[in-house]
């Protein structure tokens, strides 16, 4: 069995301050621990200070395209230069809100890997999707555009976060055996390409995770950790949650 390793990441979406980052950073650097990674997602003019906080930092999306004409947009290789080591793509505001296409996420994800960044692809099922019984062709066909675009190689270096659009801001969580579900179908998926690339590959759940329910989740066998939206932005909830997944490895 080739241990995985278990994230706790919090996407701060557009909320934060830098009081806030200095708050988060004092309470996630007293529970830090090697068992897990820890990542804070803040909006990018925090990047820096978080970054200077001493917290693992990602940004919640990057252009696809290198420098040039893209008023607005922010260059990978920026990022990377700042310090920071993780960057969201997919995830599913930028999917619905900003039209973004799977064509568009795997084109993120590549340029993410190019410059040295580590993509967290986020994947989910819409409410009507899952209604309709779609949830593993919606989520196979996420992973594939990256798959067919890529290589299944190109997933040793990165994280995938299941995200049932459902579950995301509204207080229903999957629950922890429906989660499950989802995480092992995405686990046999890709292990059917690559058997070892997949048992190591780390899998977060995501969707109105908070303190009380994360134990159970973060216990099942595919669900390797967290990726927290609403409940990162308050230190006494997210560094419970982050607790909850130490001893789950
Ligand atoms: P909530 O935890 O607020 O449901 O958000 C989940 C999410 O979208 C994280 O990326």
């Amino acid at each position: 069995m080739i241990a995985r390793k278990t994230m706790v990441a919090g996407n701060w979406k557009m909320n934060g301050s830098l009081a806030l980052v200095e708050q988060l950073a004092d309470a996630i650097n007293n529970v830090k621990s090697s068992e897990i990674d820890i990542v804070l997602f803040p909006p990018f003019p925090l990047v820096s200070a978080m970054i200077a906080s001493g917290v693992t930092t990602g940004t919640q999306t990057v252009s696809e395209n290198t420098p040039g004409a893209f008023t607005g947009e922010v260059d990978a290789q920026l990022i990377k230069e700042l310090g920071a080591q993780y960057v969201l793509v997919g995830h599913s505001e930028r999917r619905s809100i900003y039209h973004e296409s799977n064509d568009t996420v795997a084109a993120k994800f590549a340029r993410a890997q190019q410059v040295g960044l580590t993509p967290i692809l986020c994947v989910g099922e819409s409410e009507t999707e899952q209604a309709n019984g779609e949830t593993e062709q919606v989520v196979a066909a996420q992973l594939d555009a990256v798959i067919d675009k890529l290589g299944v190689a190109a997933l040793k270096d990165s994280v995938i976060a299941y995200e049932p659009v459902w579950a995301i801001g509204t207080g229903k969580t999957a629950s922890p055996e429906q989660a499950q579900h989802v995480h092992k179908f995405i686990r046999d998926k890709i292990a059917k390409l690559n058997s070892d690339l997949a048992q190591g590959l780390t899998i977060l759940y995501g969707g109105s995770v908070n303190e009380k329910n994360s134990e159970l989740l973060f216990a099942q066998t595919d669900i390797d950790g967290g990726l927290i939206g609403g409940a990162s932005l308050k230190a006494d909830s997210f560094t419970a949650i982050c607790n909850s997944a130490k001893g789950t490895v």
